[in-house]
């Protein structure tokens, strides 16, 4: 008997050495021969019923669409995304808030709470992969699309949420950008000390957790491709801007063993509270930085320069502002005995970059490795021609408003590279959806439209 089963093994040995095993490595096809950004997008197949509005929402379902996704925005007859009519800068045209957030995507008017719309909606979600949304918390159930109603129609479906916050006692509350930055430490760590909480220019509760959103649902997407089935994907605006606050949470528990030595105000004697505090322009890591003036400051709002004292480099930068001996200085030599110094230290480099612009700082600087960055307007960064080049600032055409800037996908993938498309007009691809993706005839998509439930209400009077 033994000796039998080890003539079976080596038999069977034998016929798997001559097996491509290499090839198929983790159940993958052999890699593909077409050169890099011509084997198809990274999201090519994948169908998205975008029920978003405002930004958060729509700055997941961009993504997604740059990347190759089908992406369906299902918008409110005669109205749309509330953004298309906010901050108008052309009349008849769609708001570059609207543009901005919603390239590559493809328009239907469904009117979610009409009898034929709800039928619409069950046959797309029978033909998407993800429902994104974001509405107010309990508004996609009322419209009886409740998890079990999706999961039942397509097991396979994901549906992920933004809302301004997760379970608790703020679960119902609606969120806007500044709230999030408000309820999730942004704006408590952010300002002058002796100023109010201040808010930042950077989206980061909306476009922030649009982002989270994005990789949720890659995430989920492909769990999906091992088990077959649909999940939740939750991202409040609380969390999503928390997180993008962690290092002040680290800072938080820091306190607890003393004062934050690279603050301005340790070094000033103030005392720190319970709480982290504003830190003005403190550099936010170990490295001490500031924003120092540069020539035509403060005449010019924006010629200033963000300066980082970082320790490797410090010997280049006592040569650069002209304090040879702070290199050996004791007083000044190492990083710990700067730290109670730094408003000192700081006044002083700030008398060198006022020699300077800020374009001529960064040169010089650059060229010794110190970390440092010229504090740019949004002029500048919208002439900026590497930003062009790169595709991060494109210019887009629309019919209705001619031509206008954009930022285009912020991640660049070698071999899926993305084309920033025009956003559709308001139920522009309504015809086209209800005949290609949800097979539709045209005497159906007639009877639809006498219906009501794809028409703008005085269009539905017209109708009637
Ligand atoms: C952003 C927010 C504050 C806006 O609130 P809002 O303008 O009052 O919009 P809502 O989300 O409450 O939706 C309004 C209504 O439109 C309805 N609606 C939306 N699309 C519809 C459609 N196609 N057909 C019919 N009704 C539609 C909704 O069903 C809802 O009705 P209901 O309240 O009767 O259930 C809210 O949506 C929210 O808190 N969202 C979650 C957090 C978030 O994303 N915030 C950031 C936005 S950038």
């Amino acid at each position: 008997m033994a000796k039998a089963k080890k003539s079976k093994l080596k038999i069977v040995k034998a016929k798997k050495a001559k097996k491509p095993v290499a090839k198929k490595a983790n159940g993958l096809p052999s890699p593909s021969k077409k050169p890099f950004g011509q084997a198809g997008l990274a999201l090519d197949g994948v169908r998205i019923l975008d029920f978003t509005h405002v930004q958060s929402g729509p700055t997941c379902t961009q993504l997604l669409a740059w990347f190759g996704a089908d992406v369906i925005k299902i918008e409110r007859p005669g109205i749309g995304d509330i953004t298309r009519g906010q901050l108008v800068d052309v009349k008849g045209a769609d708001s570059l808030y609207f543009t901005m957030l919603n390239h590559n995507k493809r328009s239907i008017t469904i009117d979610s709470k009409h009898k034929k719309g709800k039928e619409i909606l069950d046959r797309l979600i029978k033909e998407c992969d993800v429902l994104v949304e974001n509405f107010a918390p309990g508004a996609l159930d009322r419209m009886g699309l409740t998890w079990e109603h999706i999961h039942k129609l397509n097991p396979r479906m994901i549906v992920a949420s933004v809302k301004g916050f997760g379970p608790g006692p703020y679960e119902d509350c609606k969120v806007y950008e500044n709230v999030a930055q408000c309820t999730g430490g942004s704006a408590s760590t952010t300002g002058f000390r002796d100023g109010p909480p201040l808010v930042t220019g950077a989206q980061i509760g909306d476009s922030g957790t649009g982002l989270h959103l994005a990789l949720g649902i890659v995430t989920a997407l492909y769990q999906r491709s091992r088990t077959g089935r649909g999940q939740k994907v939750l991202c409040a605006m609380q969390d999503g801007v928390l997180n993008l606050a962690r290092v002040k949470l680290r800072d938080q528990q820091r306190l607890k063993h003393g004062p934050l030595t690279e603050f301005s105000q340790y070094g000033e004697g103030i005392p720190f509270g319970d709480a982290v505090p504003r830190a003005g322009n403190d550099s936010g890591g170990g490295q001490p930085g500031r924003i120092l003036k540069c020539k035509g400051a403060p005449q010019d709002p924006n010629a200033y320069i963000y300066f980082i004292t970082q320790a490797p480099v410090w010997e280049p930068i006592c040569d650069v502002i002209g304090e040879p001996t702070w290199k050996t200085d004791p007083e000044y030599a190492t990083p710990k005995a700067r730290l109670p110094k730094l408003n000192q230290i700081f006044s002083r480099i700030e008398q060198w970059t006022m020699t300077k612009t800020k374009f001529e700082a960064m040169e010089i600087l650059n060229k010794y490795d110190i970390p440092c960055g010229p504090i740019l307007s949004m002029k500048e960064l919208a002439e900026d021609q590497s930003l062009r080049k790169t595709g991060t600032v494109v210019e887009v055409d629309h019919p209705k408003r001619g031509k206008y800037l954009s930022v285009g996908n912020p991640i660049k993938l070698s071999d899926s590279i993305s084309k920033v498309k025009r956003s559709p007009l308001l139920g522009e691809h309504t015809d086209e959806i209800l005949k290609d993706v949800l097979n539709y005839s045209a005497k159906e998509i007639a009877d639809i439209k006498l219906s009501g439930a794809i028409t703008a209400p005085e269009k539905k009077e017209k109708a009637a």
